[in-house]
Order: C-alpha cells, then sequence, then structure tokens
C-alpha cells in the first residue's frame, strides 16, 4: 500500500507544501493509504461502474426525493438523539462504500472503506483554515446531518454555525446540536431552489455548500442571485461539475456519463463565470476533484467573492 504524501496531496489541492504542513499533520496524513488496481481489477471496476450507470434510476431533484432526504436524516435524528454518538452523523451513502473503490487524482484507487470520510477531514480542514478563521458566522446550504459543521466547530470554535435544508429532520438535528455539542449552532428550513429572500445572512459570513447544489437538477440561478445580494464574505463550493472532468481517461468518462444520467446540477460553472463576466463577482480559486468515490468526482472546490469594484 502506498501511504499519501505532503507532496502528492500539495498537488492535488494545489496547495504549497510548506503551507499544507502548517494546516495537516502528518498523523492525518499517515492515516491514509490506498494501491492502484492491477489491470484484472481494473478490467472489474469498469465492468461494475458501466452495470451501475446502465441499472441506475434515481432521479436527481424529482419531487419524490424530499421524502427520501426526509427518512435518510430522520433516521439519523433518531439515532444522534438517543446516543448522542457523533458517529450517526456519518450519511449512510458514505458508510455503504463497500466496494473500497474510489478516485485519487482521478484514477481508480483501492482502499479501507473509510478513505473517502478520512480524506474528506483533510479537505475540509484545509479550506477552514485557509478560507474560514477570519468570519465570525459559517453558513451551510443543504446541510443533511451537519456533519460538516460538527467537524468545522472542532477545528474553529469560535464561529456561529447555520446548518439549512429543506427537510425538517436535518433542521432539528443542527437545533438539537445546541444541548449536544455547542450552543452556537442555528438549524434553518430553507429551500434553495425558492430562495427565501427575506432570510439574511449576516455580516462577515463564510457561505459553504457541499453536495447540495448538485442536488437541484440545475435550479440554482435564484440562489446564486440570493447570494450575491447577501453579499457574504466569501462562497465555498464543494460540488461535482461536468466541466472538470478532462475526457481523456475513462474514469472521467464514466464520471461525466454517471453525473448526466442522474441529472445532477451541470450549470453551476457557467453561471458564475457569467457573473463573474458581468462584474459581480470574481472566482479566486477552483480546481477539479481531488479525490471521489467509484462512480463520480463530487468534491471539485469553487470560491468566489463578491466584486466590490464599482463598474465604469
Ligand atoms: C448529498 S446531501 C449533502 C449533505 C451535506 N452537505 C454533506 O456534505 O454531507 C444533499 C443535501 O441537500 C439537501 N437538499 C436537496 N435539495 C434541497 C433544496 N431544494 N433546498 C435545500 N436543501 C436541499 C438534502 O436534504 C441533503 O441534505
Amino acid at each position: 500500500m502506498k501511504k499519501l504524501s505532503y507532496p502528492f496531496l500539495s498537488k492535488i489541492l494545489k496547495t504549497n507544501i510548506k503551507e499544507l504542513k502548517k494546516i495537516i499533520g502528518q498523523k492525518e496524513i499517515n492515516g491514509i493509504k490506498y494501491r492502484y488496481p492491477n489491470h484484472n481489477e481494473k478490467k472489474n471496476i469498469l465492468i461494475r461502474v458501466l452495470k451501475k450507470i446502465n441499472l441506475d434510476t434515481q432521479i436527481i431533484n424529482a419531487k419524490y426525493r424530499k421524502k427520501i432526504w426526509f427518512d435518510g436524516w430522520n433516521e439519523n435524528k433518531k439515532k444522534f438523539i438517543k446516543t448522542k454518538d457523533k458517529k450517526y452523523l456519518i450519511p449512510m451513502y458514505y458508510a455503504a462504500r463497500k466496494e473500497k473503490v474510489f478516485r485519487l487524482d482521478g484514477k481508480f484507487i483501492i482502499s479501507d472503506k473509510n478513505f473517502e470520510i478520512k480524506i474528506i477531514k483533510i479537505l475540509r480542514k484545509w479550506y477552514a483554515k485557509k478560507y474560514m478563521v477570519k468570519a465570525e458566522n459559517i453558513y451551510e446550504f443543504g446541510c443533511g446531518t451537519g456533519h460538516n459543521l460538527v467537524d468545522l466547530n472542532k477545528i474553529l470554535s469560535d464561529k456561529n454555525f447555520y446548518g439549512l435544508d429543506f427537510v425538517k429532520s436535518s433542521v432539528d438535528i443542527i437545533n438539537s446540536f445546541k444541548q449536544n455539542v455547542g450552543p452556537n449552532f442555528q438549524g434553518v428550513l430553507f429551500n434553495i431552489e425558492k430562495p427565501k429572500v427575506k432570510f439574511k445572512i449576516k455580516k462577515n459570513s463564510v457561505v459553504l455548500t457541499s453536495g447540495a447544489l448538485e442536488q437541484l437538477g440545475g435550479k440554482i440561478n435564484n440562489f446564486v442571485n440570493y447570494l450575491i445580494k447577501q453579499k457574504p464574505k466569501l462562497v465555498l463550493h464543494v460540488e461535482p461539475a461536468p466541466d472538470f472532468y478532462n475526457l481523456n481517461t475513462v474514469e472521467d468518462e464514466l464520471g461525466i456519463t454517471f453525473h448526466k444520467k442522474r441529472g445532477y446540477t451541470s450549470n453551476l460553472i457557467s453561471i458564475l463565470n457569467d457573473r463573474e463576466k458581468k462584474k459581480k463577482i470574481n472566482i479566486i480559486n477552483s480546481f477539479k476533484s481531488p479525490f471521489g468515490s467509484l462512480m463520480m468526482e463530487g468534491y471539485n472546490i469553487i470560491i468566489w467573492k463578491i466584486n466590490k469594484k464599482k463598474k465604469k
């Protein structure tokens, strides 16, 4: 098995090693081991992915999906409130990655079943320390169980955390954190597709979306306009997007095919590019998902700010 190294991590996070070493400890990267599949394993992975694409029937943003989200997070809510054990905040879809096959720097790798959970922690610490330290408030839209916020609170405990979602079971989990995690949490019911303009984002805030805009089937235009009006200090997306697949590899071709078949949001980058062209925002960092799951790359990083320069 290979070990994750600082030079490799700095390449996939587009961050220099010196800066990275200040943020991520040796112990954290030592915990990640992986190997590349051999010829026969790779053939079997490709067959498995193709079969999954052919058999998959999920339609993103279909009406029936809201109940699925509600029921899923309700299961987490019951277990978490009963036991107070934070392991019940880990969404089941991570825990269910039994195949142990993931993507790293665009290539299939074999690791242990917790690879994705461990490397997400590294990614989260990296963006928290690099982009969130000076903010007073963190808002996560489409926050699910709030596991990102709970982990961010460990890294940045002086912030106020707002978790927003369109299902009540998620909002209930976030509000339960006031008793179980800290008084600095608040859950809010919010539909990204129809943003409540009355809901104000406080001054000096960072907005996070992580695998949330993907769920809107492209209906994100109003939300981007809402954010621009609210003028947060920074917006950080961790989202899949077809734009980042380079299509010269079988991994990327399969990823984009799966993305399109399910109907995940495909227009985030074009909308942000349009707003940048209109001088409303500045995209300050954007790069391809450093890692991914068997089927796709869901962790592209896109970071933008309001353009404060007045148009001439
Ligand atoms: C894939 S989960 C991601 C959850 C969390 N951000 C994470 O990183 O684990 C997608 C989340 O988006 C929420 N969601 C889907 N459509 C939404 C909408 N129209 N408005 C607000 N939240 C929505 C779901 O309830 C779910 O919590």
